[in-house]
């Protein structure tokens, strides 16, 4: 695939819209180039491998950030000195994230052969406040390589640090001398790859990359791929992942697309799917369904988890979304399907809010997933009445993860009043495992809000 020249249209000059599009194309592609026309309207060019992928984004993301409340940076209010992550960074989850110029998808063994990778740290809107950062904050970066087969970090091949000295990188990164960081939320990793042992040309593997754990910053790690060692492997796009911790060192690498609306996994999905894990742990069989799933992550991610930890468990699962997230849902099944036994639990179906149930095939559920689904006010009763007609009384919990992404206070509390008629309504705490070294963060501390929901037999309808 080459890559084409692409000239978008900006929001007008001056706007908070321009402001928001340019800091998201910036994190997206720090190579862009901006130019303002005699009538003053704003253009920015890029050289992309993805044009679609950058229309729809700026379109979607713009459209999302249009709300007056949106809140993307949010210092306590009473100002406490709390030492966490919300006091420091505002209730945000920021996360690593390639940007382009990627690199090429065959990586080659010449110790001359030096790889770069363009990085950013932005949060789920793909913004970033620069307060975060100060000019002389250093952020490291550790790369390692990620075998595709059993998803795990190998040693076949290690990664050799290599000077970040180009004049391009210099110039996008003043003063980066090192991989990750300095002074920006930009920034890049050079390396070299040297192979350990033998590695099959057509094998694949993935890079793996994580904020150091000494970095004064917590960031969900990245990995990019898939690569081959061989130039007789066809190109092909490479795909953006996110790996979900299930323990120290084993994760479960979900496929994202930073475009859409139902392609990425949203700040919630680390918490909620540990609270069904644990709420897993006394029941001999679970059957789940993640309401909306947008990618799978968080359905996908317990099942295995699941899996993994209690074998006897008969566990299946239940994926719907609307019909256009449906196909990367299906490629993250099948993605997995290779690499753990899920062949025969899971079922993918459409399903859109307010509609008859009766289609679920897998129905009566134990666990309902509805993680960072309110954010619209107009969706909201139809929401509601699928949760009401989806729960067992006496046997379904539901797992609300919810964030402030630009509700009214009304609009919460009508929504949360119309939630209590109908259940039994609790609101969690929940640690999770978000990065490597960092198992015990508070879903509070990144703005996360987990409830659960349930229905007594004698019920409150
Ligand atoms: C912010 S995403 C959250 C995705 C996923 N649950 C997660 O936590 O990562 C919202 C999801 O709701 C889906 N959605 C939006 N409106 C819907 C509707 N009316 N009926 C069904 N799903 C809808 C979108 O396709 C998207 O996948």
């Amino acid at each position: 695939m080459t890559a084409t020249e692409l000239e978008l249209q900006l929001a007008e000059e001056g706007t908070k819209t321009l402001s928001m599009q340019q800091c998201i194309l910036d994190n997206l592609h720090p190579l862009g180039h901006y130019r303002q026309d005699e009538d003053q309207k704003v253009y920015v060019s890029i050289s992309t491998k993805f044009l679609a992928t950058f229309k729809t984004l700026l379109s979607r993301s713009t459209t999302a950030l249009s709300s007056e409340n949106m809140q993307f940076y949010k210092p306590p209010a009473d100002g406490s000195a709390r030492d966490n992550l919300m006091t420091r960074w505002g209730g945000m989850l920021f996360r690593l994230m390639a940007c382009e110029p990627f690199p090429s998808c065959i990586l080659e063994f010449s110790e001359d052969a030096i790889i770069t990778v363009h990085l950013a740290i932005v949060n789920e809107m793909n913004l970033f406040p620069k307060q975060v950062i100060s000019p002389t904050t250093d952020l490291k970066v550790d790369v390692s390589v990620v075998s595709a087969r059993q998803m795990t970090i190998t040693s076949k091949i290690s990664v050799h640090e290599a000077k970040v000295d180009s004049q391009l990188l210099d110039f996008y990164y003043p003063g980066l001398s090192f991989n990750g960081f300095h002074g920006d939320n930009r920034g890049a990793a050079s390396f070299y790859l040297k192979t350990n042992e033998f590695v099959d040309c057509q094998e694949e593997f993935y890079l793996h990359i994580s904020l150091q754990l000494s970095a004064d910053l917590l960031a969900v790690p990245l990995l990019i791929g898939p690569f081959s060692l061989s130039e007789s492997v066809d190109e092909q796009p490479m795909s953006t992942l996110r790996p979900l911790y299930i323990s120290a060192a084993e994760f479960v690498s979900i496929k994202e697309s930073v475009s859409d609306l139902p392609g990425k996994i949203w700040d919630s999905a680390f918490f909620v799917s540990t609270a069904v894990f644990e709420y897993s742990r006394d029941k001999d069989s679970f059957n789940i369904l993640d309401l909306s799933t947008g990618n799978g992550a968080v359905g996908l991610s317990t099942l295995i988890r699941i899996q993994t930890i209690f074998p006897n468990k008969e566990t299946r699962l239940t994926l719907t979304d609307l019909e256009e997230a449906l196909p990367l849902i299906t490629e993250n099944v099948k993605d997995l399907k290779n690499q753990y036994s899920i062949a025969d639990v899971i079922n993918i179906q459409e399903y859109i809010w307010g509609r008859s149930v009766q289609k679920l095939i897998q129905a009566p559920f134990d666990v309902i997933v509805a993680c960072d689904l309110i954010y619209e006010n107009e969706f909201f009763s139809d929401l509601v009445n699928s949760l009401d007609d989806l729960c067992t009384p006496g046997k379904t919990r539901i797992f609300i993860g919810y964030k402030n992404r630009g509700l009214t206070i009304e609009e919460k509390n009508n929504l949360w009043d119309s939630l209590r008629a109908k259940f039994t309504v609790e609101r969690i705490s929940v640690k999770s495992n978000v990065a490597p070294g960092h198992d015990n963060i508070i879903n509070d501390d990144v703005g996360v809000e987990v409830w659960q929901l349930y229905k007594n037999f004698i019920s409150q309808v």
